[in-house]
């Protein structure tokens, strides 16, 4: 199929009990290695990009990255399912531009709205984007964390009202929605035990059946890579995410698309301060570079494979 809407994606998810890998790419090594991996383990993908990303690396560079990733696995006699999505969309203007570039897939993040204003603004993007094929997220609740250069602080995040989140799809027809159930964006997610309201999002699942969840702040910060950064002379003590087992007791509710950004992160710099400090003769960014893009296809798959349950799933 190669770019798809999320559609018919979550449909197999919610009814397998699986969820799909929502990746942030920033860079061509990003993208190859997350492609790379989908490809090994045959499962489809979600690719999304953030408007820091767009400012970062030119909206064009990534779509067109994106196609390239496509058209190679094809070649390699493998045609996954790939969603091309905008990450935290906050205006009508971005999603409208995404949406006549052939984005396949927006997010409206009003979250930080009122309900009635998120509501106006969700609707406003459905009524554009679904005439034209195009399927949108929407959030509701606040995670704490940073996304975009801005800080929500833990005292201002709130939990997603499940009586709220009927009333929210049902008013704006969105296709899929982000809850806040104790996820935040970054790498610090837990101060203490790390805990999800499981019994919010299956209250929600229960009074929505069939509808597609979304989870975003879902990296598991993993300790070797935190380790690795430190050891070489990074800087992040007490990082840490949402344990793997309770992303897989979402996703068996309701839970279709996980988002992960930070482990990325994590894995490509914690492979290229080895790099330096070990091989501090290397010069050349193919051999740093090269190592953090398998880093990047090794924890997509191991994601993919032990977490997600979305391998052998084309
Ligand atoms: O949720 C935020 C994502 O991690 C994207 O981060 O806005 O820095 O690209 P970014
Ligand atoms: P993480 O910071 O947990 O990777 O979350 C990424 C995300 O939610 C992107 O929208
Ligand atoms: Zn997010």
């Amino acid at each position: 199929m190669g770019l798809t809407t999320s559609k018919e994606m979550f449909k197999k998810a919610y009814e397998g009990g699986y969820a799909v890998g929502a990746f942030n790419v920033n860079n061509m090594e990003i993208i190859q290695g997350i492609m790379d991996a989908a490809v090994e383990a045959n499962s489809p993908v979600i690719l999304q990009v953030s408007s820091g990303a767009r400012k970062y690396a030119n909206a064009i560079y990534l779509r067109k990255l994106v196609e390239a990733a496509i058209e190679d696995a094809k070649a390699k006699g493998k045609d996954i399912d790939v969603v091309l999505h905008l990450d935290h969309g906050d205006t009508f203007e971005l999603c409208k531009d995404c949406i006549d570039s052939g984005f396949t897939s927006v997010m409206i993040d009003g979250s930080k709205y009122s309900f009635e204003e998120n509501v106006e603004l969700t609707k406003k993007v459905v009524e554009y984007a679904h005439p034209r094929g195009v399927v949108v997220e929407a959030e509701l609740g606040k995670l704490a964390g940073i996304e975009d250069d801005v800080n929500v602080k833990e005292e201002d995040a709130k939990f997603t009202s499940p009586d709220e989140a009927v009333k929210f799809v049902e008013l704006t027809g969105c296709d899929s929605l982000a809850i806040a159930i104790g996820t935040s964006h970054g790498a610090y997610k837990f101060k203490g035990e790390p805990k999800l309201r499981i019994d919010i999002l299956k209250e929600i699942t229960d009074r929505l059946p069939g509808y597609p969840l979304v989870l975003h702040g879902a990296s598991s910060v993993p300790q070797e890579f935190v380790e690795m950064c430190n050891k070489y002379g990074g800087n992040i003590p007490g990082a840490k995410g949402v344990p793997e087992e309770l992303l897989r007791e979402a996703a068996k509710y309701g839970v279709c698309k996980i988002n992960i950004d930070s482990d990325i992160r994590l894995a490509m710099t914690a492979n290229i301060r080895e790099c330096f400090t070990e091989s501090p003769e290397v010069f050349d960014p193919r051999t740093y570079l090269g190592k953090a893009r398998t880093a990047v296809k090794d924890m997509v798959k191991h994601k993919i494979v032990n977490v997600l349950g979305s391998e052998n799933k084309m």
